[in-house]
């Protein structure tokens, strides 16, 4: 019986392997390398740049028949004049897909390289890191640039970053799963001022969603995503009820919050420190969107994003989270007013002389970390930038630790470092005869 079973079993073994080889042996005739291709492109590049070809016959346009000349013409024919080459630009993928280019271009994407450009920051910057999108520029390449800005940018020698579709969905393979992925929007959404992937991804959201990755969660458990609740059903278009710089209009009922944002916005230079009457930088703030300027749009936006925490949540819930978020904000603003007053009365007596570049002896954040003046200003730069940041958007991210000790505790640090170097500045100043 024992024997029996075991021969019964070495039977089926060897039955299995002829099989496996009869099916090996059909695969050599059906699994040929890919049809042998007759675009000359094609040709030359899997020898040319065999890694890339590769990734574009993988993509669904290779499927759908969509080749290398499509998108960058065919002019180019030889190893010697790829620069006959096109470069697209979107406006070469709306030609099929018009629904995704115009959502794009309603959506704060859109405005990325336009607001970049509007900072005076930029241009005292080294070029390679604005045009030749190694630093600002690698992340501001999120616009359609107009017809000026790309003479400008092929004027100082930058030839590539036409596009934009391109940083979600990467080339060649132009893949929509890559872009449903949070690490998709990882390289540009980190770090220094809005650092929201790692407060997502070391938030419950974020746990969740790698824990169900690694399957120890079932599929259907919900784990909302970057995209979930910023680019919701495929859309392309995006904006966010308070945007970056974390201010409004009009103004809150608050009292005492609504002189800190005016002296926010002194600092921004958006209003004139002297006369508190908009500057022209305000134009600037509504043509890039930069804030939300009624109690409309801002709403708009805020009711959105309840809506779509209530796929998951308790309508209540969602509210009072978002509610103490922006109750944290009216904190921060306090601290980042006695910041900004501290350093604003050195500029007053004659402290810290105002610096040729400025329009006014205030701080002005616009220049950053160039600010000119003197370190207290780089002090002050950081708190507004870095921790301000953090303090509000940590809780948006429903992080406790970027809330907290990367946030507002860092805030309060900072103000008694500019308390202190304000006083030390003061006892060894010697005023100009
Ligand atoms: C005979 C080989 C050959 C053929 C045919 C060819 N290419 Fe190229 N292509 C190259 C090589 C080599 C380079 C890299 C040149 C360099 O970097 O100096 C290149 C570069 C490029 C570039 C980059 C251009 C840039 O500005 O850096 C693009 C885009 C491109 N090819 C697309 C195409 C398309 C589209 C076709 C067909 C219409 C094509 N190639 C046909 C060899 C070829
Ligand atoms: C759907 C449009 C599209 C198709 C199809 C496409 N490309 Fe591109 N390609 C782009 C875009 C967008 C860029 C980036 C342009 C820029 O930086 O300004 C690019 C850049 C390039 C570059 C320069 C960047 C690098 O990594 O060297 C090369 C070379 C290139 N493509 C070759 C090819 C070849 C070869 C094919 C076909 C196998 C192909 N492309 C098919 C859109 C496309
Ligand atoms: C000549 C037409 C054509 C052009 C130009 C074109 N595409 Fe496509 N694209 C298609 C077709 C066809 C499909 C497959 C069907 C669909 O999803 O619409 C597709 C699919 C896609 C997808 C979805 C892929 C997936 O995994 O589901 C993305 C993303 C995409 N294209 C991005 C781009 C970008 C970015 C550009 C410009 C750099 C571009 N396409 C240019 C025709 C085009
Ligand atoms: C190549 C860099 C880059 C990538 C990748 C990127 N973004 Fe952005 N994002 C930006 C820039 C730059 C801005 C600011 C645009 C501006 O100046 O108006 C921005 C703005 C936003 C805003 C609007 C914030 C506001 O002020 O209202 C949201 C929301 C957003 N991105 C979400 C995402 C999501 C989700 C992803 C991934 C699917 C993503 N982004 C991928 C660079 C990027
Ligand atoms: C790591 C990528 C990255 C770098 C580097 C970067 N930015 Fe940004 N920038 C972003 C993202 C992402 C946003 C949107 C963030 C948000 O809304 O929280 C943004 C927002 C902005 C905004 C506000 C846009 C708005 O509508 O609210 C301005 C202005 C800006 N950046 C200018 C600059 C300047 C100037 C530099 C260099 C000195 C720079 N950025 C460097 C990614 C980057
Ligand atoms: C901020 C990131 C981001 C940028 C920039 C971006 N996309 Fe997408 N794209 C996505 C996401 C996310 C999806 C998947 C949407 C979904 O879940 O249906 C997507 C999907 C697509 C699809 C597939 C649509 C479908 O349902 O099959 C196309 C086509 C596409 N994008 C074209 C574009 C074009 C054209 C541009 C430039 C104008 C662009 N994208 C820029 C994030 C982006
Ligand atoms: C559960 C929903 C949710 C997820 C997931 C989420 N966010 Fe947000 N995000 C918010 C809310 C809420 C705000 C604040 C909106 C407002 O201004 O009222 C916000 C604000 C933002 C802003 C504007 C920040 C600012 O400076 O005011 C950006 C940019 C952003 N998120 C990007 C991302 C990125 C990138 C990811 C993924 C790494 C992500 N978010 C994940 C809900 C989410
Ligand atoms: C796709 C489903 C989903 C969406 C959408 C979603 N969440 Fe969550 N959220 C969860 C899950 C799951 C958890 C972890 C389990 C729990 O604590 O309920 C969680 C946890 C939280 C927590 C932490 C609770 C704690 O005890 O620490 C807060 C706060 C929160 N979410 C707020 C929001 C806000 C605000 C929004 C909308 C901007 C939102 N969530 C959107 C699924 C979601």
């Amino acid at each position: 019986m024992e024997e029996k079973r075991i021969f019964a079993w070495k039977g089926r073994v060897l039955l299995l392997a002829m099989m496996g080889m009869v099916i090996m042996a059909a695969g050599q005739v059906f699994a040929e390398p890919p049809p042998k291709t007759e675009d000359p492109c094609i040709v030359c590049h899997l020898k040319a740049t065999p890694g890339l070809a590769a990734d574009w016959q993988a993509s669904l346009h290779s499927q759908e028949g969509i080749g290398c000349s499509e998108c960058h013409g065919d002019k180019h024919q030889t190893s010697k004049d790829s620069n006959l080459a096109r470069l697209p630009d979107e406006h070469v993928c709306a030609e099929c897909h018009q629904e995704q280019f115009d959502q794009f271009a309603k959506g704060k994407h859109n405005l990325g390289w336009s607001s970049l450009n509007a900072l005076p920051i930029t241009h005292m910057e080294p070029d390679i890191l604005m045009e030749g999108g190694k630093g600002c520029g690698g992340c501001h390449n999120m616009g359609i640039k107009s017809e000026a800005q790309k003479k400008d940018q092929l004027a100082k020698g930058y030839r590539y970053q036409n596009n934009s579709c391109d940083e979600c969905h990467t080339r060649h393979s132009f893949s929509k799963k890559e872009a449903q992925d949070p690490r998709a929007c990882e390289q540009c959404h980190m770090g220094y001022d809005h650092p929201q992937w790692e407060m997502w991804s070391s938030s419950k959201h974020g746990t969740r969603y790698f824990v169900k990755q690694g399957g120890n969660l079932p599929q259907k458990a919900p784990a909302p995503t970057c995209q979930l609740c910023h680019l919701p059903n495929g859309t392309h278009e995006n904006r966010t009820a308070w945007g970056f710089l974390g201010v409004r209009l009009p103004l809150p009922e608050d009292k005492q919050w609504a002189a800190d944002r005016v002296t926010i916005l002194k600092a921004l230079g958006v209003l004139d420190p002297e006369t508190g009457k908009p500057t022209p930088r305000l134009e600037a703030v509504k043509t890039l969107d930069l804030a939300r300027l009624t109690e409309e749009a801002w709403k708009t936006e805020r009711e959105a994003m309840v809506k779509r925490c209530t796929a998951c949540h308790a309508e209540q819930y969602a509210r009072r989270q978002l509610e103490m978020a922006d109750e944290m904000m009216k904190h921060a603003d306090r601290l980042m007013a006695q910041g900004i007053e501290t350093v604003a009365g050195l500029y007053k007596d004659g402290t810290i002389k105002k610096p040729d570049h400025y329009a006014f002896a205030y701080p002005d954040f616009l220049y950053f970390k160039q600010t000119g003046g003197s370190y207290i200003d780089q002090v002050l730069f950081r708190m507004y930038m870095k921790y301000r940041m953090r303090a509000y958007q940590g809780l948006f991210h429903v992080n406790p630790d970027y809330a907290y000790w990367y946030g507002w505790a860092a805030m309060t640090k900072s103000l008694g470092e500019i308390k202190e170097l304000a006083q030390a500045m003061r006892a060894t100043h010697k005023p100009a005869k």
